[in-house]
């Protein structure tokens, strides 16, 4: 046994924790399930600022709550793969090999990195079947980030291809227990296996299944120490769906997005994060010991009528009856992100995402045309522009970016501030409406930007920034 990366203090304690919990249990609750909890990787090299692992995709399978497994592709046997974590500086070493029926890269969702290790097929050669490649790079950014393939995006994530990077800094609040949650949803078949037909409506709209997942778990429970000081790190990792996250009783601090802390932390009743979107949360949990709650995911109206399904139940939360810890307090303030000026954009970059159809099929376009006969943007590196994104659908779509932060200037006309919403690397562009953004391009090669339903981003909402 390898001890994991050693940087992980509070997530030990968390472990620690829920298995005394789980001991002093009587019995006949010995049939609740454990929290879902991610597998640290194993750390190969004992230099203490690097992280090198081995890393494969193989095809396994696991359980769904179906009554037969269900077969799975994943990143070193399960779903979600292994939990990456290190420290601003580190070097990181991914050997990775595949052993997949067909060809994948990984790319490293939301990491300021060297072009050709982005795992995009603009600079990266897929990893054939049986074939192996070194990704290789240095940590600049604490925050959450995750990992994909992005190679048929779409049918490859779904299958159970993510796991989550937690990169640490200097400025990280105190916190007694924390806990990554990467969120998923699935379609299950009554035989086990994953529905994979792309209908009308997932061509539209994205897949959606109907099994929600927490690290890869249905009906997850959590348990939450009374009186905690407690950091939850979020990621959506599902292919389509919005989560629209509620705690009954409660309301999250919100101390970062994407990009790390943010300047001013503020309180909300939901938590919404479109695929690929990150959320740092904080909260005391307070209740009777034994008390179980819903985290609900409550409708969003994502445009077509999403909005007409019911609030689904993500996990129950069970508070503990530990002594309630005392005295802590939510952080209320961070250094934040500096500033990106627009004033330094001498230019914009203008995106117009549509849909429409051709042929009898819809497509995703950027400014009218799918993919790869996009033309690239050309920028100087170094320099900054604006990004006007606009939206001329019916439905939202979560804008990503390769390789760069960038900030959101304002969403539909009205200014956002930097405090609260920190450095992005995906953000959600409203139906029929824009967002303006602001990037520096400090880094070569050949970026690309696209809708994050992974669907819209293989049926043609993608395009390329090629920074010379
Ligand atoms: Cu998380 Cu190009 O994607
Ligand atoms: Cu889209």
């Amino acid at each position: 046994m390898s001890a994991p990366h050693a940087v992980a203090p509070a997530i030990g304690l968390l472990a620690l924790t829920v298995a005394a919990f789980a001991c002093s249990e009587p019995p006949s609750s010995a049939a609740v399930p454990s929290d879902p909890t991610l597998t640290p990787a194993v750390d190969e090299d004992p230099a203490p600022n690097v992280l090198e692992v081995s890393l494969d995709a193989r095809e396994a399978v696991t359980s769904y709550g179906a009554s037969t497994p269900t077969p799975v592709w994943t990143y070193g046997g399960g779903v979600p793969g292994p939990l990456f974590e290190a420290r601003v500086g580190d070097r990181f070493v991914a050997k990775f090999t595949n052993h997949l029926p067909e060809s994948t890269t990984i790319h490293w969702h939301g990491i300021r990195l060297p072009a050709e290790m982005d795992g995009s097929p603009l600079m990266q050669e897929p990893v054939q079947p049986g074939g192996a490649f070194r990704y290789e790079f240095t940590f600049k950014d604490a925050g959450l980030y995750w990992y994909h393939p992005h190679v048929r995006s779409d049918v490859q994530t779904h299958k159970g291809l993510y796991g989550a990077i937690v990169v640490r800094g200097d400025d990280e609040p105190t916190s007694d227990d924390e806990r990554v949650l990467i969120l998923d949803d699935v379609s299950v078949k009554s035989d086990g296996t994953l529905s994979e037909s792309l209908d009308d409506l997932s061509r539209m709209m994205g897949r959606e299944g109907k099994t929600l997942l927490v690290n890869g778990v249905p009906n997850a429970t959590l348990h939450l120490r009374r009186g905690a000081l407690t950091r939850l790190r979020l990621v959506n990792a599902a292919n389509a769906r919005f989560f629209n996250l509620r705690l009954p009783g409660f309301t999250w601090r919100v101390i970062g997005h994407d990009g790390g802390l943010l300047a001013s932390p503020y309180d909300a009743e939901h938590v919404l994060l479109s695929p690929g979107e990150r959320a740092d949360v904080m909260l005391i949990p307070t209740g009777e010991a034994g008390a179980t709650l819903e985290l609900v995911n409550d409708p969003y109206d994502r445009g077509h009528d999403s909005a007409d399904s019911a609030p689904m139940t993500l996990a129950r939360v069970v508070l503990t009856d530990d002594a309630p810890l005392t005295g802590r307090a939510l952080p209320t303030s961070f250094s934040g992100a500096a500033r990106i000026d627009p004033a330094e954009a001498p230019a914009s970059l203008a995106i117009a995402l549509g849909e429409e159809l051709r042929d009898g099929e819809v497509v995703f376009t950027v400014n009218g045309q799918t993919a790869s006969d996009v033309p690239p943007f050309v920028v100087p590196q170094g320099g900054v522009r604006k990004l006007e994104v606009s939206n001329t659908s019916e439905m939202d779509h979560p804008f990503h970016l390769h390789g760069f932060f960038f900030q959101v200037l304002a969403r539909d006309g009205v200014e956002v501030p930097l405090a609260t919403m920190g450095n992005k690397d995906t953000v959600i562009v409203p139906a029929l409406g824009a967002v303006s953004l602001v990037a520096r391009f400090d880094e070569p090669g050949r970026w690309m930007y696209h809708c994050h339903i992974l669907e819209h981003a293989e049926y043609g909402m993608m395009g390329e920034v090629d920074v010379e």
